[in-house]
């Protein structure tokens, strides 16, 4: 079976077509990067209008891409939260309608599970039991996944995502939006051992996270560099780059590794946008070299939102049984 996917929780239009046998068939999408970075952060009524504006040429490029006419769709998925309400509208209520107009089932699939099974499309695939380390823009969590729809969550921030402590610093910094990928170039020319930045709940017995305290002590350090004679100088901001990133990256990776202790497990998968960081790639893919585990990752172009990855989650659901095929009277979910 085909599945149409449809993602627009935030300031991604993605669109992707895959199969349940065959896997990924197409995938296009429009980032909406350029038109928020000169308001310093996504503007959500702009992020809609360019919703509805890009997601029919982007279905028209997948079927093209594809090969594929609307006869050959056998079910519409869709990102139903969490996101942007009137972003998330704009996704929903194109797949409901196409789904309504042909009769087919909607599949309304959750964000995160769209991040977190997207490493599963890459090769070599991870075998379940895994531990996943979803690191995004709105959220920070480990869990523990047994099986498509089998999840359990181990830890997560208590305040600000990994994604988000990125983005903040980054505007500390004087950085663009967003400011992970930023943060993460300027970090290549700095010294990471230059200043020490806090770690905050590095040593704690749970798998929880917190990185508002992180954001603070890079404003004060920032602030008292900013004093001095001469003021901040460009090593100075790429050597706070280096270790805000090296702070992060020691808590997440420290993190990761406790929940396959405390599980017993030797599979870790990383997924959402804080999985491109390439600190965090290297320093996970030796600890678990290390420890003769394996890690994951989904393929780069992946890792930050998309449709693929909504479509992915459509056809791992339809192929476990966990859809109602039947089922093709919709009610509209969206969950901001
Ligand atoms: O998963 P995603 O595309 O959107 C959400 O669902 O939030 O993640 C976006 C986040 C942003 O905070 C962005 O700064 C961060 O992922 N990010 C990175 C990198 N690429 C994206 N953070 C650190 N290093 C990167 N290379
Ligand atoms: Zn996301």
């Amino acid at each position: 079976m085909i599945i149409l996917g449809f993602e627009s929780s935030c300031d991604e239009t993605g669109v992707a077509a895959v199969c349940t046998e065959r896997g990924l068939l197409a995938h296009a999408l429009h980032s909406q990067i350029a038109m928020h970075r000169e308001y310093g952060g996504v503007v959500p009524e702009l992020a809609s209008r360019d919703h509805i504006r890009r997601v029919l040429p982007l279905t028209t490029e997948v079927l093209q891409k594809a090969n594929l006419s609307f006869d050959d769709i056998g079910a519409v998925a869709y990102t139903a939260g969490p996101g942007l309400a009137g972003a998330l509208l704009v996704g929903a209520s194109v797949a409901q309608s196409f789904a309504w107009a042909r009769g087919l089932p909607a599949i309304a699939i959750h964000h995160l599970e769209g991040h977190l099974l997207s490493p599963l499309l890459a090769s070599p695939r991870p075998q379940f039991p895994f531990i996943a380390l979803l690191v995004s823009g709105g959220h920070t969590q480990l869990m523990r996944v047994n099986a498509v729809g089998d999840y359990e969550l181990l830890g997560e921030t208590l305040d600000d995502a990994a994604g988000e402590a990125f983005d903040k610093t980054a505007k500390l910094l004087g950085l663009d939006y967003p400011g992970g990928p930023e943060l993460s170039r300027l970090a290549q020319t700095g010294n990471s051992a230059g200043y020490d930045l806090p770690r905050p709940k590095l040593h704690s017995h749970d798998l929880d996270f917190s990185f508002s305290g992180l954001k603070t002590a890079v404003l004060t350090r920032l602030r008292q560099l900013e004093r001095e004679p001469g003021g901040l100088t460009p090593q100075q901001r790429a050597d706070l780059a280096a270790a805000t990133e090296a702070a992060i990256v020691d808590v997440l990776a420290a993190k990761a590794i406790k929940a396959l202790k405390q599980t017993g497990l030797s599979r870790l998968v990383v997924a959402g946008g804080v999985g491109a960081n390439r600190r965090l790639r290297e320093k996970l893919s030796q600890a678990l070299a290390a420890r003769h585990g394996q890690v994951f990752f989904p393929p780069l172009d992946l890792c930050t939102d998309n449709g693929a990855m909504i479509a992915f989650a459509g056809a791992l659901r339809v192929k476990a049984g966990l859809v109602d095929l039947s089922d093709t009277g919709h009610a509209f979910t969206v969950k901001p």
